[in-house]
């Protein structure tokens, strides 16, 4: 085995171990706004690059290489498990992703077939066990991901982005019986799906409940939270910590952090000292620069991200990472201003 050239902060402040420097990784670190990506992207579609595990393997690497990262995220997307589940998939230029066959009915949800991850989505398989030689010798733990219920289930139901998943959110309340088997099925592919990542050698997976903020807090804890509480204890079993990611949900914070995931991803709705004064400074916590921040000048960037180191007060158990992902106007120079002063910083202080 290669020496590790850094200390494994990630993975110890996943555990809410002491850390030398505050690790850093970002939400959306390979894409659009890296000329790299958007040459390679020029000659592939996002669909290609996600189905080939030699180039979804080399775009996972693009921010490694360009800046000092401790993590990588695999390149995927949330949307191909429902390609799984025979939906359908496309991605329209300037519109975003589209599903073929939308869930408009019982009849439709009762016909999701339950297939198996491995024959599914043998590629994305394929892309973790090639890149896990590279990234050990840099170092560098690989972080899987999947989509929560939830948020996969409104995609399948709305047929795409929306704002409010008005029709997802209708159908959960008018068909609960069929939501809940939609839930259960969604529940058991991403488990099936999550846990092939780990054993392929993602050493941490993330599960992003981007759009779950739309609901209240008693249709989270009625109709959401007990098929999430499914999903991180079949988790437990792979061993590595399981990030939950969510945006928009200050109002029952408490509830989403007890559902049983490692850490939790949090937004820039709230300053972090609220987050980790609410939740217990127990409960390691992920985030929460406002993306927006990286397209201000530098100190106004530098004070952001001071507020965030600040809030944290240098204690355990915090992964600095922007509340949602980066967007494409984002200049890579800020970026890796960014990780080289979440870097310093902490270990000036200490
Ligand atoms: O973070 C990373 O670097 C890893 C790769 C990654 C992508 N999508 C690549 C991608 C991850 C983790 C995702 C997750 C994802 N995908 C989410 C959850 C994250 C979040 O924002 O909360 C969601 C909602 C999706 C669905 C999706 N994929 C949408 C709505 C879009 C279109 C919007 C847009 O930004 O254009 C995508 C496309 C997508 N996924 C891109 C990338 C790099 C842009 C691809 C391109 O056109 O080249």
């Amino acid at each position: 085995m290669p020496s590790s050239p850094r200390p494994p902060r990630f993975l110890q402040a996943c555990r809410g171990e002491a850390v030398d420097a505050t690790p850093v990784w970002l939400m959306r670190q390979a894409g659009r706004y890296m000329a790299e990506y958007r040459d390679l992207r020029s000659r592939h579609t996002l669909l290609e690059l996600i189905a080939n595990p030699e180039l979804a393997a080399e775009v996972t690497l693009m921010p490694v290489k360009r800046f000092d990262l401790d993590a990588a995220i695999l390149f995927s997307d949330l949307l191909p498990p429902l390609v799984a589940l025979g939906l359908g998939l496309e991605f329209v230029k300037d519109e975003g992703p589209r599903i073929l066959r939308p869930l408009r009915t019982v009849r439709d949800i009762d016909l999701v077939p339950c297939p198996s991850a491995e024959e599914s989505l043998p590629e994305t398989l394929a892309a973790i066990r090639m890149l896990r030689p590279e990234l050990d010798t840099r170092g560098v733990p690989l972080i899987g991901f999947g989509g929560a219920p939830f948020t996969l289930a409104a995609y399948a139901i709305e047929g795409g982005g929306s704002r409010g998943y008005d029709r997802a959110r209708t159908l959960m309340l008018s068909e609960p019986a069929a939501w809940q088997r939609l839930m259960k099925k969604i529940t058991a592919f991403q488990a099936d799906y999550l846990t092939a990542q780990a054993k392929a050698g993602a050493q941490a997976l993330q599960v992003f409940d981007s759009w779950v903020g739309v609901l209240g807090q008693a249709e989270y804890q009625r109709y959401v939270a007990p098929y999430n509480k499914q999903l991180f204890a079949a988790l437990k079993k792979t061993g590595v910590p399981v990030i939950h990611f969510t945006t928009r949900t200050a109002a029952y914070l408490e509830d989403v952090a007890a559902d049983g995931s490692d850490l939790l991803g949090v937004d820039a709705q709230l300053p972090i000292a609220t987050v980790r004064n609410r939740l217990g400074w127990n409960k390691p916590v992920q985030g929460n620069l406002e993306p927006l921040a990286l397209l201000a000048p530098w100190h106004e960037l530098k004070h952001r991200i001071d507020e965030v180191l600040d809030g944290n007060q240098g204690r355990p158990g915090h992964i600095f990472n922007v509340g949602h992902g980066l967007v494409p106007s984002t200049d890579p120079d800020a970026v890796a201003r960014l990780v080289d002063y979440v870097h310093e910083r902490a270990a000036v202080s200490r």
